[in-house]
């Protein structure tokens, strides 16, 4: 047998099955996503020989450009964002298969001018009448580029081809937006032609979270209620709202983080053993969880969530402006930057483990972790001053940065005497595989031109988390907002935010 040496990029790809021939249509063409994030996975690919021979990629926007200035723009994005060089030969193969079409996203004349596209792409380059549309627009066109794409035939599938929807998030405001979206697409699509994006689920941390609780054994025994105390789930940004101060005013960091990226974390950390890593299998187990966390009244509101916002501080040594400050923003805005929450999970499992999950802009670093806290020892024995209560063993998840993996437990210091010191068995991704690995739309990308949906957003899903947090924007309508600014920039969140583990006994950690 002969052997196929990989590259450490391509090792971290590399799939039993390439895509078939296809076409990628990205809708917003022109926008923030496909530049810094979509032409560069997709260039990537390309350079790790993921993509098939037979490819094209169509942007569709509103501006008018020449199929040449179009790739031109990408070659610009590719060049400055993408994790692989830009190779002339590469390049010009890549860009061979590129095109535009100028068209308003409401306007069925140019879903046919794209229609005529497509069949003359699949003639001339072999694409075989697949197709994979990525919504890359504002979220308010999400209905009328379902609608349009099945007017114009391009999401029916009985000629042997695909026709899959990628949908960027935000997928809805809130639970009823959400279940109206979905119910629009399903009008003109089946679940399985639509991949809802989340794109922390295409994170490779992200995924090992399932690799270390259901690939190893020594684990999954004490991933429950009788052994963890509780659960701390941490998405900190040093960044602030990066000149998206219009786009966050409308969002807030409970639609931004928590509804998509944090809920996917909690469902992964919380979840039971999926019978396989087929899609529906790993999303039915995820859902679950979700279903099992109370829905908040609005007292529970008042009494489980902290919302904050940045005032001027500090970060890294630089000085950062408030929130209000910000272009875009209202100078008495009331829009959330951090929120912490203590949800609960009402299941065998998990009864009586709080979940305690929280995320904000302008924090001291940028950090993901998920710390799983367990509970302590039943009985001292070392009498009294070697032990310290206060320093439980604690595996903490580290999503990013310095990803990798670290238990904390207690040591004996040498000497004569007996106490005993906190000490870390660490596992860092870096040293271990010297590789870097694949960014999230490189993976994310590959599994929709594979028809791989398990990580992607089910409607259920989606809509089981709106569910919860639209019950906290409902608990939050109800209730006077605070007075904004509350914290810091360059700080851990408000004051208030101790008090919620305060009052159980418990204290955030210091990641
Ligand atoms: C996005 C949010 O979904 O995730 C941003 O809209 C946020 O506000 C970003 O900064 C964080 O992603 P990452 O991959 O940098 O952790």
């Amino acid at each position: 047998m002969s052997e196929v040496t990989l590259s450490p990029f391509r090792e971290g790809l590399a799939r039993e099955v390439a895509p078939p021939p296809c076409t990628v249509v990205i809708f917003g063409a022109t926008g923030d996503l496909a530049h810094r994030k979509l032409a560069p996975a997709l260039y990537t690919l390309k350079h790790e020989g993921m993509l098939p021979g037979r490819f094209s990629i169509v942007g569709y926007a509103r501006s008018a450009y020449t199929d040449q200035a179009f790739a031109d723009d990408l070659k610009a994005s590719v060049a400055e964002h993408a994790r692989a060089p830009l190779e002339a030969g590469t390049w010009e193969d890549f860009a061979s298969g590129v095109r535009y079409v100028t068209g308003e996203f409401g306007d069925p004349a140019g879903f046919a001018r794209l229609k005529t596209l497509l069949d003359a792409l699949d003639r001339e380059r072999g694409t075989a009448g697949n197709r994979l549309f990525y919504f890359a627009t504002p979220p308010s066109f999400y209905p009328v580029l379902f609608q349009n794409l099945a007017a114009s035939g391009l999401l029916d599938e009985s000629g042997g081809g695909f026709a899959r929807v990628i949908v960027e998030k935000p997928f809805g405001r809130d639970l009823a937006s959400a279940q109206a979206l979905n119910a629009e697409a399903l009008k003109v699509a089946q679940e399985q032609q639509i991949f809802r994006i989340d794109h922390y689920l295409g994170k490779e941390t992200v995924q090992n979270i399932l690799v270390f609780r259901f690939g190893n054994a020594i684990f999954e025994p004490l991933w429950n209620h009788k052994y963890v105390d509780h659960v701390q789930i941490t998405v900190g940004e040093s960044i602030g709202v990066e000149g998206r101060g219009k786009f966050y005013e409308e969002a807030g960091t409970l639609r931004d983080i928590v509804q998509n990226h944090m809920m996917q974390l909690l469902a992964l950390t919380a979840m039971e053993p999926p019978v396989s890593f087929a899609a529906d299998a790993v999303r039915d187990e995820k859902v679950k969880v979700l279903r099992a966390m109370p829905v908040f009244t609005p007292r529970e509101v008042s009494e489980r969530v902290v919302r904050g916002q940045y005032g001027p501080g500090s970060v890294g040594g630089e000085d950062a402006p408030g929130y209000r400050a910000e272009p875009g923003v209202a100078a008495d805005s009331s829009t959330e930057t951090y929120v912490a929450i203590k949800f609960e999970i009402d299941n065998w499992r998990w009864a009586g483990v709080p979940f305690y999950v929280r995320a904000g802009k302008r924090l001291p670093k940028r950090v993901t972790e998920i710390a799983v806290q367990f509970k302590d020892v039943p009985h001292r024995i070392f009498g009294g001053q070697g032990e310290r209560p206060g320093d439980p063993n604690v595996l903490a998840l580290r999503i990013q940065p310095e990803e990798g993996i670290s238990l904390k437990f207690g040591a004996k210091v040498p000497g004569a005497r007996l106490t005993i010191e906190p000490v870390k068995m660490d596992f860092l991704y870096g040293s271990s595989f010297g590789a870097e690995p694949p960014e999230a739309y490189e993976r994310l990308l590959l599994d929709a031109l594979l028809g791989d949906s398990t990580l992607f957003i089910r409607k259920d899903e989606v809509e089981a988390a709106w569910g919860l947090v639209s019950a906290i924007h409902q608990g939050w309508a109800d209730a006077p907002p605070p007075a904004f600014p509350n914290y810091e920039a360059g700080t851990w969140g408000p004051e208030v935010v101790n008090a919620l583990l305060a009052k159980d006994g418990r204290e955030w950690r210091r990641p």
